[in-house]
């Protein structure tokens, strides 16, 4: 049975699909195999693979558990792999079931006996939790940076529109009138807090798992803290069970993922509603739109469309991690291996999303009067009358019945309450003077809103410029300025 075990120059990886013992006397059905190899892929890992295990053999070197020659072949041998998967010419065998046993198998074909020795020490179950963790690390801080360019653009639409006037809603009816800047940076704040989540996740992402090897830690003396350095991680998981078995951290990310394409769907569903004909408060650029093949006057929101289907998709991600660590004993199953697609597609699933909006939200076309003349519809101004009658004498309550039967008459009447003649106001109470207009007219209602977070153009631009001294310049900012 065991040719394999003779001779220490076999290398056992490269030829047989049973890897890893001489223990097995039937060979995988082709099914069982495809079923259970995740190489097609987690070699998307393969970066992280030999980054981590550089890092634990030159830790294993220093120690003095392979020697320095050892050491030396392995850098050599992942030096010449890195550059045979990055230029596409890597052989992938699902024989080898997944990213980790292809890569220390053609370090055996490289490295020899050196290769072998990579292993000691670890197991896949601290390595692939290793390696899921650093292309973690790396994703998180390309969406930080992706997420703080979006805020740029809002910040820029709110800055270039702190004046124009959109109706504000409640229950989708006209209630106030706000700064269509002001809404804009409400998306800012709500993207501010995407990236404190991402970043607080990250730091539950960034703690080494290596050292915990199958889950019990291991008896050659690694230096675990040497591993962590090396791999610029915050902490060393302090117990091996949960070391290998823990996936706080993706459920963690997926749950911050997962709010961030709901904020996208929010503003996807507004400028589906905005861009439709009974609005027609913007327009999307035609590269993110589409036509219809029989309706020749259509132009369709294609892109804030998928972007809200695809909010689905990450909140399903999310609901299929969670439910993948459920019920699962101490400490490494194979369950495991079912979080990388969910992962990997939350990941591609954002970062494109999040690409997209960026363009999108700049090149979008903000129509004014259009906004203003809904505004002025629905009787938005109607909270400045009842303040107004309270600052010259009325109880609130009372100033809100007035203002109500107002508003019925110039319903009545078809007409803006600014349109009705300081005479027919007064009817409602004697106490409204000439200087009723001013608080009747859209600008006025704004600009009496000026407190911290209110929609006051002044508030906007103010935050305007919090938000730019937040965020900085950023890539592409002199191209735009
Ligand atoms: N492909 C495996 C995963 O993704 C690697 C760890 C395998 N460990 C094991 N004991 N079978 O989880």
């Amino acid at each position: 049975m065991s040719s394999q075990a003779g001779n220490p120059a076999d290398n056992q990886l490269a030829n047989k699909s049973q890897a890893w013992s001489a223990l097995f006397s039937e060979p995988m059905s082709e099914l069982v195999k495809r079923y259970t190899a995740s190489v097609d892929f987690d070699k998307r890992l393969w970066a992280a693979d030999i980054e981590g295990s550089l890092a634990h053999a030159d830790m294993l070197a220093a120690q003095g558990i392979i020697g320095a020659d050892d050491l030396a072949a392995i850098q050599r041998g992942m030096a010449q792999i890195r550059e045979e998967i990055a230029s596409g010419r890597f052989e992938w065998k699902l024989d080898l079931e997944d990213v980790h046993l292809n890569i220390e198998a053609r370090l055996t074909e490289l490295a020899g006996l050196a290769g072998k020795r990579l292993h000691t020490g670890r197991s896949r179950n601290d390595q692939v939790a290793t390696d899921v963790r650093l292309w973690l690390r790396g994703e998180i801080d390309t969406l930080v940076g992706l997420l703080s360019e979006l805020q740029r653009v809002l910040v820029g639409q709110a800055e270039r529109h702190a004046d124009v006037i959109l109706p504000g809603f409640t229950h989708l009816q006209v209630a106030q009138p706000v700064a269509f800047g002001h809404h804009m940076l409400a998306y800012v704040e709500m993207f501010a807090r995407d990236v404190e989540r991402l970043l607080d996740a990250r730091k539950r992402v960034n703690r080494l798992p290596l050292g915990a090897a199958a889950l019990a830690g291991t008896s050659y003396p690694l230096d675990r803290e040497r591993v962590a350095r090396t791999l610029g991680m915050e902490g060393v998981a302090q117990n091996s069970l949960d070391a290998v078995s823990d996936r706080d951290f993706a459920i963690e990310f997926s749950a911050a993922a997962a709010l961030i394409m709901v904020h996208i769907s929010r503003l996807s569903e507004e400028l589906i509603l905005w861009m439709s004909q009974a609005f027609g408060f913007i327009a999307l650029p035609d590269r993110f739109c589409t036509g219809s093949s029989i309706m020749p006057q259509k132009k369709n929101p294609d892109v804030p469309e998928l972007a809200r289907g695809k909010s689905g998709r990450v909140v399903g991600h999310l609901m299929g991690l969670i439910t993948l660590m459920k019920g699962q004993p101490l400490a490494y199953n194979k369950d495991n291996q079912e979080d990388k697609e969910p992962l990997f597609d939350t990941v591609d699933t954002l970062s494109d999303t999040l690409r997209i909006f960026a363009e999108m939200m700049d090149g979008l076309t903000v129509k004014a009067e259009a906004m203003e003349r809904a505004a002025l519809k629905g009787y938005a101004t109607a909270t400045d009358l009842a303040d107004y009658l309270v600052k010259k004498g009325l109880a609130f309550r009372d100033a809100h019945e007035i203002v109500a039967h107002a508003v019925k008459t110039a319903q009545a009447q078809g007409v803006d309450l600014s349109a009705l003649s300081l005479e027919a106001l007064r009817a409602f109470d004697a106490r409204i003077g000439e200087d009723v207009y001013e608080v009747l007219s859209l600008a006025g209602s704004l600009n009496a809103r000026n407190i911290l977070g209110g929609t006051a153009p002044a508030q906007v631009r103010a935050q305007v410029a919090r938000h730019r001294a937040r965020l900085g310049a950023g890539v592409g900012a002199d191209a735009k300025a």
